[in-house]
């Protein structure tokens, strides 16, 4: 076995702070552009994992900045998981809040959207025991510093001021490891900020080998997972140019209407130069409208933006709500129709927990049978 640092001073630490530099991330974009190659030559060799913590309503920078994605990935024909983390919910806060209602409002805004539970599977981790169970092992492959350092876990821990930090938000990259790697995926769809969690992922598949593994370096139980980063980072901002957050007011809920989405964007920051432009850098406000515009209509932003000109933040307005309300007119009738049937939806998740429960009993029992625990 060979021995790597696990003393919170060696190799993981350097790894994980590895992960976010900018060589890393350039490298990290380049295999991504390899992987979607690889996708449109033939998809038959890649598992996609990915998920949402349901905290909240999905909003539409969760649509352009993943969910499309998802579909996309899906339609294309990769093998998909879609993963609703609801324990990690509890990682920063007290109770549960009204988890339900916000299971299914997200089931439905993935079927709206177009992720097609005949093909793909739509989950909620707590209903697999199996996949909770790899966290065990995982867990004696990490130390408590190397977690520490980690940066996501530093920034949620920050985001809670000051509050102690919970053993399952200091863990819960471990957790997060044993989403994804119970269904042995290969492809995690991510934003910047996750890359952490995927070094981590692969730190723990690696160890996972060297130390219980099957003595077969060709044969690893756990597969090495990569990030797939868009190439053109969408970055999807508040209706007031910040960060998008729920307390704020800022964001357009998926299952928003059209009327309260017009009232929303009419409030929209902007500045006082009457020439619209895409600046991100200089104008992040403006910038933000403009591309939430083209994306909603499939258009370059330099294009909506010149279209746009000197006519001023009024008629971006009225161009960014008819945009808008339009992109998501008919997600929006059919999330409503999908929440009127609630017995359909729970079947979604029935059948979705089966096949990822099946999925998980499967690599816990390669995992065991590693271990030698098979009794
Ligand atoms: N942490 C992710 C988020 O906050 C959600 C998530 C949980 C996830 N498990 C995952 C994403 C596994 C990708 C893979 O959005």
């Amino acid at each position: 076995m060979s021995e790597e640092a696990l003393d919170g001073t060696g190799v993981a630490g350097d790894v994980l702070a590895e992960s976010t530099s900018e060589a890393s991330l350039q490298r990290t974009v380049a295999r991504s552009r390899e992987i979607e190659a690889g996708i449109a030559r033939d998809p038959s060799g890649y598992r996609v994992l990915t998920g949402d913590r349901p905290t909240g309503f999905l909003h539409i920078g969760h649509y352009f900045g993943s969910l499309a994605n998802r579909v996309r990935l899906q339609n294309a024909g990769v093998d998909t998981l879609v993963l609703i983390a609801d324990y990690q919910v509890i990682t920063d806060r007290d109770g549960v809040g009204p988890i339900k209602e916000r299971v299914m409002a997200i089931t439905a805004d993935y079927l709206a959207a177009g992720i097609d539970p005949a093909r793909s599977i739509v989950f909620t981790h707590s209903a697999v025991p199996a996949l909770n169970q790899l966290v065990l092992p995982f867990l004696s492959l990490v130390t408590d510093a190397e977690l520490r350092r980690n940066p996501t876990v530093k920034a949620e821990s920050d985001a809670t001021g000051g509050r102690p930090m919970s053993g399952l938000l200091l863990t819960y990259p471990v957790h997060q490891a044993a989403d994804i790697l119970f269904c042995k995926a290969n492809v995690v769809p991510v934003g910047k900020d996750q890359l952490p969690h995927l070094e981590q992922t692969r730190v723990i598949a690696r160890r996972f080998d060297e130390r219980y593994g099957r003595a077969d370096p060709k044969r690893p139980v756990f597969p090495q997972a990569d990030a797939l980063l868009s190439d053109r980072a969408v970055m999807i901002l508040g209706l007031d140019g910040t960060k998008m957050s729920k307390s704020r007011g800022n964001v357009i809920e998926l299952g928003m209407d059209a009327d309260t989405t017009a009232r929303l964007i009419k409030k929209a920051v902007t500045d006082a130069d009457r020439h619209i432009a895409y600046d991100p850098q200089n104008r992040p406000a403006v910038s933000n409208l403009v591309n939430l515009a083209a994306l909603s209509l499939g258009r370059e932003p330099d294009d909506v933006a010149a279209e746009v000109g000197d006519a001023g933040a009024g008629a971006l307005k009225r161009l960014v709500t008819e945009a808008v309300n339009e992109r998501f007119r008919s997600h929006r009738a059919r999330r409503a129709e999908l929440l009127a049937d609630p017995a359909y939806l729970h079947g979604v998740l029935a059948d979705g927990n089966a096949r990822a429960n099946a999925i998980a009993d499967a690599t816990l029992a390669e995992a065991r049978a590693a271990m030698q625990m098979v009794y």
